[in-house]
């Protein structure tokens, strides 16, 4: 089911925005011509993503380095403290839709 996120105008190219949808944190981001949606929540220890670096089609955790794909949530840094690796699970990715200058989530 879709659900209305935010507006496409409030979003520029790579900027990321944390949204609430129905209770679920999500961070949304632009990249080119696509919006994407990921768990705000990092699969580590639940640091903000949305508050990370998107960098080509990967974000960031600025709390311990995890860095997740955003068109999968495929793991592809493990968060680390020094040259210790942690578990870091897969993140959960959601499918976006832009319809009538307005971005949907579907959950
Ligand atoms: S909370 Fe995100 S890497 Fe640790």
């Amino acid at each position: 089911m879709l659900h209305f996120a935010l507006d496409y105008n409030d979003i520029v190219i790579e900027f990321k925005k944390k949204v609430v949808v129905e209770g679920i944190p999500i961070m949304v981001t632009l990249l080119a011509d696509k919006v994407y949606a990921i768990q705000d929540k990092c699969t580590h220890l639940g640091g903000s993503l949305s508050k990370g670096t998107v960098e080509n089609t990967d974000v960031k955790c600025r709390l311990h380095g995890a860095k997740f794909d955003l068109k999968t949530g495929n793991v592809i840094d493990k968060a680390h403290v020094g040259f210790i690796k942690m578990p870091t699970k897969k993140a959960k990715v959601y499918r976006t839709e832009v319809i009538d200058g307005k971005i949907f989530i579907e959950l």
